[in-house]
């Protein structure tokens, strides 16, 4: 058995997620890192678990920018600091950060299930809170490239705390 399907065994439930444009956001820079994203967790997947852990660290950096950025458009265009989304990506963070301290202690099969249910977890982030955000930027003119605003008397800076997502309470 080769160690590929050794993994994919060991959590059948939760299929590979592939890059495909139903993923897209409308926004070709948040998606262009979504891709990464997406390719970063599928080969992670693939590996057997002595081979995971500095994968994953580069996914939870990659992670962390990820986050980051989309946390300055936000306030680019509005959102207050502690908007919904914002704080889903801090409760996500925190999870994968805690796996890698799991995974040191000797739980060796905890990153492959992080990797499952990050793969179960993204397509709904990034159809709902992800997508709304996108949506927002465009309506308002912001240049996701630049980060910057066509006209900037568009946006109410720290208005809105919910996330334009039916998902966000
Ligand atoms: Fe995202
Ligand atoms: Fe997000």
């Amino acid at each position: 058995m080769s160690t590929t399907a050794a993994n994919t065994d060991a959590f059948p439930d939760v299929p590979p997620l592939l890059w495909s444009e139903a993923l897209a956001t409308g926004d070709d820079r948040m998606d262009e890192t979504h891709e990464e994203f997406v390719t970063q967790l599928a080969a992670l997947r693939a590996l057997p678990p002595e081979q995971q852990l500095e994968p994953y660290r580069a996914l939870v950096a990659h992670t962390v920018e990820h986050f980051a950025r989309e946390e300055r458009w936000m306030v680019a265009v509005g959102f207050a600091v502690d908007n919904c989304h914002a704080a889903h990506h801090r409760q996500i963070l925190d999870t994968m950060r805690a796996v890698e301290e799991h995974f040191l202690q000797g739980d060796r099969e905890i990153i492959g299930r992080m990797a499952a249910a990050l793969a179960e977890w993204f397509p709904m982030h990034a159809q709902t809170m992800d997508a709304g955000l996108a949506q927002h930027m465009r309506s308002v003119g912001f240049d996701s490239r630049t980060e910057t605003l066509a006209d900037p008397s568009r946006v109410r800076p720290a208005t809105m705390t919910g996330c334009g997502s039916v998902h966000c309470s």
